[in-house]
């Protein structure tokens, strides 16, 4: 649990991404706060109440890591995992059998497959909605519903939901509002103070913004739910190792500016692909005539990096995903390079073929996940991509 009064608080983003929680290791005074990597800690005495004993349960650099996450989420506390997915799997294990979940129809493919093949077979019902249709999502609410879990921007599809309309539904039938907020990181988007209860990321992406490392979290603003939080953590054994708690930690000094330069990037390389003759549509938040477009300008500081689009021509996906010389077709997203991802085969192949066609993940849409290069060497591969 974090100090709201802590001296860190209150500075601005730019500066709290590079000092982290403590600023520097209270007990050494290392300014690169220490790998400590040990699994096990000397106890001092019978009955002695001490923060550290064993590192499955707690570790100074991963509590380092998880008190910075929570402060930049503006929550109470946080909670670093394996991977996005072990951060998924914590919050669900919130649930019980006989349990309702509004989610919605267009999440991470291993997200829903978690959904799917895990939580359906413990008895936990599920109804897809359209985020971004708010009177569909009070409709699905039931007498036995105790979450919403979405994310905005969505993966792939880039719907927004409105989170602020979307928690008054979740206080008013008293389930907890879930956001994934992967996509704008705190950096741009702080889903507590909107009304969320819990905020989780794949850390993996922006957070740790260097494709080496996987890595979830878990930010909550609520004591009991931090409680069942910490000992879902120690009881699944899912907690984040140190030396990819310190990637972590290192990865978010610089996120302020990988934000703003993979947004300045993206808002050039979607005009780019909206006047391309082999696009036929582009779906980027930061485009005036997205449908949210007031939306996330309202909730959200900047529209970050991700767009996906769809080509006219489905024969020229293959040379689109690997014609580049320097944008990469791979899995995974927010790191400093351009990686260009096909949800069908890829992200969201767990999901069945006439969903997935249902809300526009089709065999021409073409995921991108914006990088920090130079704009001009980006768009110049892509003219390549697109022939
Ligand atoms: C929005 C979103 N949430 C969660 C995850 C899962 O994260 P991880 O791959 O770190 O397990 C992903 C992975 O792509 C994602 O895109």
């Amino acid at each position: 649990m974090i100090d709201k009064n802590h001296k860190q608080f209150g500075r601005k983003m730019d500066s709290a991404v590079v000092h982290g929680y403590q600023g520097c290791d209270p007990l050494t005074g290392a300014i690169s706060f220490p790998i400590y990597q040990t699994s096990t800690y000397k106890n001092p005495g019978l009955n002695s109440n001490i923060k550290f004993s064993y590192s499955r349960c707690d570790n100074p650099t991963r509590a380092e890591l998880e008190d910075t996450v929570a402060m930049l989420e503006n929550g109470l506390a946080g909670f670093a995992f394996a991977s996005g997915l072990a951060a998924v799997t914590a919050v669900f294990s919130l649930l019980k059998s006989g349990d309702h979940v509004v989610v919605s129809d267009d999440i991470y493919g291993g997200s829903y497959r978690q959904i799917e093949e895990l939580w359906k077979n413990f008895g936990v019902e599920f109804t897809y909605v359209d985020v971004g249709d708010i009177d569909a999502i009070k409709t699905s609410v039931k007498p036995n519903t105790k979450m919403i879990y979405l994310e905005s921007p969505t993966n792939p599809m880039m719907k927004v939901a409105d989170i602020a309309a979307i928690s008054e539904i979740s206080k008013n039938c008293g389930a907890y509002l879930v956001v994934d907020n992967t996509f704008l990181t705190p950096y741009f988007q702080k889903p507590i103070p909107l009304g969320a209860d819990i905020v989780i990321h794949s850390g993996t992406k922006f957070l740790a913004g260097h494709h080496d490392t996987t890595a979830g979290f878990v930010v909550v603003n609520d004591e009991a739910i931090a409680a069942r939080m910490g000992l879902i953590l120690r009881t699944e054994g899912s907690g984040l190792a140190p030396f990819d708690s310190w990637l972590l930690l290192r990865g978010i000094k610089t996120l302020a500016l990988r934000m703003k330069k993979h947004e300045e990037n993206a808002v050039k390389v979607a005009a780019f692909l909206k006047d391309h003759p082999a696009v036929e549509k582009v779906y980027f938040v930061g485009l005036p005539e997205h449908p949210s477009y007031e939306v996330s300008k309202k909730q959200t500081t900047g529209f970050g990096g991700m767009i996906s689009f769809t080509i006219k021509d489905v024969n020229k996906v293959e040379q689109v995903l690997c014609g580049g010389d320097m944008i990469m077709f791979a899995e995974s997203l927010g790191g400093t390079a351009t990686l260009i991802t096909y949800p069908q085969t890829q992200t969201h192949a767990s999901i069945p073929a006439d969903i997935r066609n249902r809300i526009g993940i089709t065999d021409r849409l073409i995921r991108l996940s914006v990088g920090i290069e130079d704009a001009e060497d980006i768009i110049a591969d892509l003219k390549k991509m697109l022939g």
